[in-house]
């Protein structure tokens, strides 16, 4: 069986297992940020491995769910937040929050806007399950300058696919939120997370027994994503997390 997408994407966060261009120490402060009271009922959409909440819970005694649809990465956060009661529910995003649960004080969803149609639909979506003054904590991408060719090219992407870091903050007031913070990823922080992804995976690539056409896909895998960055959207493509507050 060759390596699927979802093994090759859990090889190349081994170093940085925050799938987004954070240092820990920032998604530390962003979650401190959230200011979250003992049994604050908080949801992660898009949960995956439980990284964002394996920092929600670590030392708070929150209410905290996770929901996600892949099996394999809820097994991965099974373990992460042993002990912490944390609920970790394999459903598709949209469907658990048209369930109508009862209404979160927090909700974070990062790196996983798609799981919802997109940052726009996501905050739409996430408002209505907030309570009055509850706080998300979303992130996404942003054009620093106009997309150049070679970042279109690299991303596979569009013009239109984000927007400027005026118009990312901006969807988020439309939406009904007032912004607390705004954590612009720092180019420190990108090449981290890129050398991490690639380094991860050419390490893996040099030192695991497997067969020769894994081994292949692997460093292929690593070489165009490092050219991608490095020829591509580096200091084109622009990530900003944000705190927002339910007004
Ligand atoms: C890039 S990962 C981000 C994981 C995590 N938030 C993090 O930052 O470490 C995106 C996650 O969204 C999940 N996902 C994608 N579509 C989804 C959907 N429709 N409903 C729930 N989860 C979804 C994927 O399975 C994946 O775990």
């Amino acid at each position: 069986m060759p390596l699927t997408r979802a093994e090759i994407s859990a090889i190349a966060h081994s170093d940085h297992p925050v799938a987004c261009p954070l240092f820990e120490s920032t998604v530390e402060m962003l979650v401190e940020k959230l200011a979250l009271t003992a049994g604050a009922r908080v949801l992660d959409i898009g949960c995956g491995p439980g990284v964002w909440l394996d920092f929600v819970t670590r030392g708070r005694r929150v209410d905290a769910t996770g929901v996600d649809l892949a099996a394999p990465s809820l097994q991965m956060a099974q373990a992460r937040l042993e002990g912490r009661g944390a609920a970790l529910i394999e459903q598709d995003a949209r469907s658990f929050l048209d369930a109508g649960p009862p209404a979160f004080d927090a909700i974070l969803c990062n790196g996983s806007s798609h799981a919802l149609g997109g940052f726009q639909p996501m905050l739409a979506a996430i408002r209505n399950s907030l309570m009055s003054g509850g706080k998300a904590l979303v992130s996404d991408g942003f054009w620093t300058v106009p997309p150049t060719p070679e970042a279109l090219a690299a991303l596979d992407g569009t013009e239109d696919e984000f927007p400027d870091l005026a118009g990312l903050k901006h969807r988020a007031e439309a939406a009904g939120f007032a912004i607390e913070k705004c954590h612009v990823s720092t180019a420190e922080e990108w090449d981290d997370y890129e050398e991490s992804w690639c380094g991860a995976l050419e390490r893996h690539a040099d030192e695991q027994a497997m067969s020769d056409a894994d081994r292949k896909t692997i460093r292929e895998t690593a070489a165009s994503h490092r050219a991608a960055y490095e020829d591509g959207y580096r200091n084109v493509l622009g990530f900003a997390a944000l705190i927002l507050r339910a007004v």
